[in-house]
């Protein structure tokens, strides 16, 4: 059984597609071993109490300095002991010591087709404005490991989503949430837990 923490911020509907995906068996063999929030507001942390999963918020502004928030991070994940920690919509940049003790246990989603659209200040609606603002006719998402960097680790899984005329950042972004990322993210965890593809 794989045991994964699933780190979020916010509205959590990757993390709903994880626990859907688990409940209708596309993805075998794994079990959520707790959700981590740096926000206390997270609509991901209703969602998680509605699948009875153990959840818990970790925010920084409970925290004197960033070294002690990170600490409280790092132990959150330990606690639950995971395999793998997943990272969907997670907007906190993950301590350097965290990256180096989960080495190639740690995967995130992002919502462009890395290399483009990603790095520091590319998270959320900002990806999908960019994407439009720049014209480009296809854009996706892409699940990779996370190393040290920002959106910099190798990339595992990509699928791509066609841009329409007149779409909006809200509009884009649904649209490669529900074409690509509630996809091939739960695909992932599948195909790792199932051994297919190799973590640390
Ligand atoms: C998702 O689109 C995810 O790919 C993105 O934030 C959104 C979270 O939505 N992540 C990033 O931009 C990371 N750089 P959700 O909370 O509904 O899953």
């Amino acid at each position: 059984m794989l045991k994964i923490a699933v780190c979020v911020s916010g509205g959590g509907t990757n993390l709903q597609a994880i626990i859907d995906a688990i409940a209708d068996g596309r993805i075998k063999n794994t079990e959520i071993v707790r959700v981590i929030s740096n926000k206390k507001d997270a609509y991901a942390l209703e969602r998680a109490a509605k699948a009875g999963i153990d959840a818990v918020a970790v925010a920084r502004g409970d925290y004197p300095d960033k070294e002690s928030f990170q600490d409280a991070l790092i132990s959150a994940v330990d606690e639950a002991a995971p395999d793998l920690v997943v990272l969907a919509g997670f907007l906190v940049v993950l301590p350097e010591k965290m990256v180096a003790k989960y080495n190639r246990r740690i995967i995130n989603i992002h919502p462009s087709l890395i290399p483009s659209f990603c790095g520091d200040g590319f998270y959320g609606l900002r990806v999908h404005e960019a994407a439009l603002a720049r014209g480009v006719k296809v854009t996706g998402a892409t699940v990779h490991f996370v190393d040290e960097g920002t959106d910099t680790g190798p990339i595992i899984k990509q699928k791509a989503v066609e841009i329409l005329e007149g779409d909006t950042p809200e509009v884009l972004q649904k649209r490669v949430m529900e074409q690509a990322e509630w996809k091939i993210l739960p695909a992932t965890i599948n195909e790792i837990a199932a051994g297919k593809i190799k973590i640390g």
